[in-house]
């Protein structure tokens, strides 16, 4: 009952892993990729790099980067059918939901994505998941939008060219915003990985029957939807709201956040593993700070998190709880800035992530990992005989 399972030493317990990906230390609020820290990666790196990075264990010299970019260039193209796919989807069908059926669908148009063993395969499959991915997740929006669909530019940055793809207005020549594209990249390489959290874990056990890499990736993007894990950040954003409309009024929040009978959760708050600072929210609530002053926006939404988060950090229920801000209680504020609506905080989330899920699973097929089988304490019934109907 205690939820900690000690199995047979014989049975190989496939709940859990060795990874060489990420390490994280919860009590002290540490996070690094491949033995680098979040804040040097955050400060220093680009996405692309990260990307690299988590997947193949190395960050790329120069030579290494450019040809990286270049194979994800050249496929980048989405096959026109897609978009049949994409317009039987209603205007109100929840982006994550879209996202994750044309994840599945690109596998009817990419089968070599299915059966990849050799690592040549891998490569080809991971190159093409990076390519098109963006791709979807602009098309995604665009579908909201009403506007036509875009094709990129490919002499643009990767983060740059995802940026137009999503934002580009019709008829007008697309402006990069230096400070935008910059805070973009940071909001991805913070989502980038997190070892074995519920979304990875998905990826990893579809992965590991063998299931292919975007089919995988489909499940992977299902999980993270809930509200507990990666759809907080757009619950995170509706309970700001909810508060401004309030008067501001938090007090009511953590009360009802404290009461055991009310279902309400301070979202953005609380870790499975961390019980200390997540330290992703550290950097980016400095980042918001910085973003919506250089764009020189004024958002109310923000000082009441920080009063939130003040008046969390010094109540005994979530102190002695040791419940912290996490990833999502800041980064929809900088989203939300980006311009980008509130249902697609958590697609800008899977983007984010997609690296760290590719990773995990690249590793777990080149351990050649067992297929995924947690096990269970039975507390059901003891045997009993049939009982026929006319007699129950
Ligand atoms: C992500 O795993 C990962 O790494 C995930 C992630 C990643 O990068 O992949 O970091 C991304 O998912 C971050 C989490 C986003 N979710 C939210 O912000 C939703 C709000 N948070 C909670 O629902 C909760 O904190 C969880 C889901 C994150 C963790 O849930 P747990 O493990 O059940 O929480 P816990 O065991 O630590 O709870 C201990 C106590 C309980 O109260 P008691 O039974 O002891 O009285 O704390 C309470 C909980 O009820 N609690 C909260 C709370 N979180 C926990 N009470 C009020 N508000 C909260 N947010």
């Amino acid at each position: 009952k205690t939820g900690i399972v000690t199995l047979d030493p014989g049975y190989k317990n496939t709940g859990s892993c060795e990874s060489a990906i990420t390490f994280l230390d919860g009590e002290k609020g540490i996070l690094r990729y491949r033995g680098y820290s979040i804040e040097e990666l955050a400060e220093h790196a680009s996405f692309l790099e990260v990307a690299f990075l988590l997947i193949f264990g190395e960050l790329p010299n120069k030579e290494q980067l450019d040809k990286f970019h270049k194979d994800i260039k050249a496929e980048s193209h989405v096959d026109e059918d897609m978009k049949k796919i994409l317009d039987s989807f209603p205007k109100s069908a929840h982006p994550m939901g879209v996202l994750s059926s044309l994840t599945s669908a690109l596998i009817a148009f990419n089968p070599m994505s299915v059966n990849v063993s050799s690592e040549k395969d891998m490569y080809h499959a991971i190159i093409r998941i990076l390519a098109k991915f963006p791709v979807l997740v602009a098309w995604t929006l665009r579908k909201k939008k009403g506007f036509p669909l875009d094709y990129g530019d490919n002499s643009l940055g990767y983060v740059e060219n995802i940026h137009k793809m999503m934002f580009k207005k019709p008829n007008e020549d697309y402006k990069t915003n230096k400070i935008v594209i910059e805070a973009l990249d940071k909001l991805l390489i913070l989502h980038a990985d997190h070892e074995q959290n519920c979304s990875t874990s998905t990826v990893r056990i579809v992965g590991s029957s063998h299931a292919g890499l975007f089919a995988s990736l489909s499940a992977g993007i299902s999980a993270l939807w809930g509200p507990l894990h990666g759809g907080a950040n757009q619950a995170v954003l509706e309970m700001l709201e909810a508060i401004e409309a309030d008067g501001g009024d938090t007090k009511k929040y953590m009360a009802k956040a404290k009461d055991k009978d009310d279902p309400f959760r301070l979202m953005g708050f609380g870790h499975r593993v961390y019980k200390n600072f997540d330290p992703r929210a550290k950097i980016i609530k400095k980042a918001a700070d910085e973003v919506l002053g250089d764009l020189g926006i004024e958002d109310p939404i923000l000082e009441i998190a920080k009063g939130l988060e003040k008046e969390a950090l010094e109540d005994q229920y979530f102190v002695e709880r040791k419940l912290y801000p996490n990833v999502d209680f800041y980064s929809g504020i900088i989203y939300r800035a980006l311009g980008i609506p509130t249902d697609m905080f958590t697609v800008m989330f899977a983007l984010g992530r997609l690296p760290g899920w590719i990773a995990q699973w690249r590793e777990m097929r080149l351990n050649n990992e067992p297929i995924g089988r947690p096990r269970q304490i039975y507390v059901g019934a003891k045997k009993r005989a049939f009982v026929p109907v006319e007699k129950r």
